[in-house]
């Protein structure tokens, strides 16, 4: 049976969401505007760029199945998702990378991409920091441009992968950040976060320590 994950997803950690994951879940009508914001955006990319010598790479780091199933007033639908959005733009990238955990979701990408013989893609069986970062050394980043999907469940993206990310000063970056996690776990008392979970996550997410943030604002990293 499916669940809705009703209005902001990032109000669920990451367990929480691996856990909902596992049960499938639908997203809204958010879910489609944030789509269709993104294949917008990818066609424009694309037809600007396209005078120019340069490879154009699509990076799906939190890639899923290529479909994405929503609840909109009460009726299921399903649409088409992020990957399957960026192999249908036009003007083409010349290549693909998705990055995916979970191995039906790398079974329906294999699909996806058997749908897609001409084209270029990369189905990458990793965590998404691990990946990328991979993916940042692999290109000197002078004859290539990407557009990067970071589009996590939850607190999953590190800093120190936006680090690597920004380094090759070659990316655009659309990245759905989990700003009420963010609130939910930057407590107000810190002696409420585990120190193993919670305070290493919002580490990761910042790569500051915010233990202690609600009783002295001592931001320290
Ligand atoms: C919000 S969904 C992505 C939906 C996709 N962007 C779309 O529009 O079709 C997040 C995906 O990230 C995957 N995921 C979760 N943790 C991950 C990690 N650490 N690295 C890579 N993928 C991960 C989940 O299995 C899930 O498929």
């Amino acid at each position: 049976m499916g669940k809705l994950i009703d209005g902001d997803n990032s109000l669920l950690d990451n367990d929480e969401f691996d856990k909902l994951d596992d049960q499938h879940s639908f997203g809204g009508p958010w879910t489609r505007i944030k789509l269709e914001a993104l294949e917008k955006y990818l066609v424009a990319f694309n037809t600007a760029l396209s005078k120019q010598s340069f490879t154009r790479l699509y990076i799906d780091a939190f890639a899923g199945t290529g479909r994405c199933d929503i609840k909109v007033d009460g009726e299921k639908k399903t649409v088409d998702g992020s990957a399957r959005r960026a192999l249908a733009t036009n003007p083409a990238f010349h290549k693909f990378y998705f990055i995916e955990l979970r191995t039906k979701k790398l079974a329906a990408l294999n699909a996806l991409g058997a749908e897609y013989p001409d084209k270029t893609i990369e189905v990458i069986k990793s965590d998404a920091n691990a990946a990328l970062k991979t993916l940042c050394g692999r290109y000197q980043w002078r004859s290539e441009r990407a557009v990067l999907f970071l589009d996590p469940f939850g607190m999953h993206v590190e800093w120190s992968t936006l680090e690597a990310i920004a380094k090759t000063g070659a990316v655009d970056v659309w990245y759905l950040f989990p700003y009420a996690g963010l609130y939910r776990q930057a407590a107000k008392n810190a002696d409420a976060l585990d120190a193993d979970k919670e305070a290493s996550r919002l580490c990761n997410l910042f790569s500051v320590n915010f233990r202690g943030v609600g009783h002295d604002a001592g931001v320290t990293g």
